[in-house]
């Protein structure tokens, strides 16, 4: 009920009032989600089946008769064949195990030790020398984890999820140790075992990395020197068919595209369908790259769209006075929402490539998904009315920063 009252409130209020002016369709972003989130790996960055997704984006951004341009760049693609762990011993057992992007390939046999999140100080090296780490998923990035544990003398590093099953996370960098990742659930049983015994295991990881090509999907609607860019990045992590993450913010970007064109706003627009975010924030870093410095500072804002399918609470991230109008409109919409702080999230995504390079940025996403990057993350969970608020919210801040250009 709810939601319908909402939904009409969005309806009946937009902005410039021009009776032949498309609005917002959550279906039809929905429908966006559902073509983009298949099976679960088919849009890692540099794979054969993520092509069909660039062709995809660059056919639907065309049909809103913006002009369109693909951006190759290069990507170290990561491909496993094997990850496996085996626990030694009479009840010998063998956990499910999911990769971890870029880690080294390597087999070990060693005891298990327990070393927390793995934070400085959580563990002494003396501890974990030759041992196969069983670490905590959460507060810091993966690859900080698997690095302090090499450098202590480690032989290898399980992460367990800190959410209910399994998930896939990248390293960011080739570590020097084997690692991969297990359920939550699996690890809380290994821990269990290892309060009241010794524990030896076997890790396997059989894995290589290749030179590929990832491929940015840029769409601009000409308007003059300014600009707006409005990105979502379109890869999924390896085990996961990224439904939410991040299928959802590419298609309002494809449905802002359609209404924009419509518009023509005195500045320019540029639609930016990023890839290979999961392995770094590879595209958004390409694109930032590619711009002069007069360009550059001609980019009022970056408007990022990351996981805003699911969950009950809009959230935003980055730059003051960009949070502010988006929680102000958010208000307007009759969103609760919250902003995001300088926690973790805050480099976690497309927008603070352009943070970095000095461009002001805001992300938008909502509230802790619990499938985030596992196998369960799929198009029929996404809310196309979440789709729906989180265009509306971005429409409104274009048109907001419009009216201050
Ligand atoms: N979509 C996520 C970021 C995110 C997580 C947004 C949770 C909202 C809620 C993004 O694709 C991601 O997974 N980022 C990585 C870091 C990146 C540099 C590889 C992450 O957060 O671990
Ligand atoms: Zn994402």
């Amino acid at each position: 009920m709810a939601a319908a009252v909402l939904c009409l409130s969005l309806g009946a209020a937009p902005l410039r009032a021009d009776e032949s002016a498309p609005s917002f369709s959550g279906p039809a972003a929905h429908a966006h989600v559902a073509a983009l989130a298949g099976d679960p790996g088919a849009r890692q960055a540099g794979s054969v089946s993520q092509a069909a997704a660039t062709e995809y984006l660059a056919r639907a951004f065309q049909s809103t008769g913006a002009t369109v341009t693909t951006q190759p760049f290069p990507i170290t693609y990561f491909e496993t064949r094997l990850t496996q762990l085996a626990i030694q011993g009479p009840l010998g057992q063998l956990v499910a195990t999911v990769p971890l992007t870029y880690s080294a390939a390597g087999s070990v046999e060693a005891d298990l030790e327990f070393v927390g999140l793995a934070r400085e100080g959580d563990f002494s090296p003396s501890d974990v020398a030759g041992k196969i780490a069983l670490v905590q998923r959460g507060e810091i990035r993966f690859g900080e984890k698997v690095d302090r544990l090499a450098s202590a003398g480690a032989a290898g590093a399980v992460i367990y999820n800190n959410l209910p099953g399994t998930f896939s996370g990248s390293l960011a960098a080739s570590s020097r140790i084997p690692a991969l990742s297990i359920s939550r659930e699996d690890g809380e049983m290994l821990l269990d075992q290892l309060r009241g015994a010794r524990l030896r295991a076997r890790l396997d990881v059989d894995a290589s990395t290749a030179q590929r090509v990832a491929t940015n999907v840029v769409a601009t609607l000409s308007g003059g020197p300014r600009q707006v860019v409005v990105g979502a990045h379109y890869d999924a992590v390896a085990g996961s068919p990224g439904g939410n993450d991040n299928a959802s913010g590419t298609a309002v970007l494809l449905e802002l595209a359609r209404i924009m064109a419509k518009e023509r706003p005195p500045f320019t627009v540029t639609f930016v369908a990023f890839d290979a975010e999961e392995i770094g924030l590879l595209g958004s870093a390409h694109y930032v790259s590619t711009l002069s410095e007069a360009e550059r500072s001609n980019v009022v804002a970056m408007i990022n769209l990351d996981m805003v399918g699911v969950g009950t609470v809009s959230r935003f991230g980055g730059s003051d006075h960009l949070v502010r109008s988006a929680m102000a409109i958010a208000g307007e919409l009759g969103q609760s929402s919250r902003p995001l702080g300088d926690g973790t999230l805050t480099g976690a995504s497309d927008h603070s490539s352009f943070q970095r390079a000095g461009v002001p940025a805001v992300f938008i996403h909502r509230s802790e998904d619990p499938n985030y990057h596992g196998p369960n993350d799929r198009a029929d969970l996404v809310d196309p009315e979440n789709l729906h608020i989180a265009g509306e919210i971005a429409l409104r801040l274009i048109r907001r920063l419009a009216g201050e250009l």
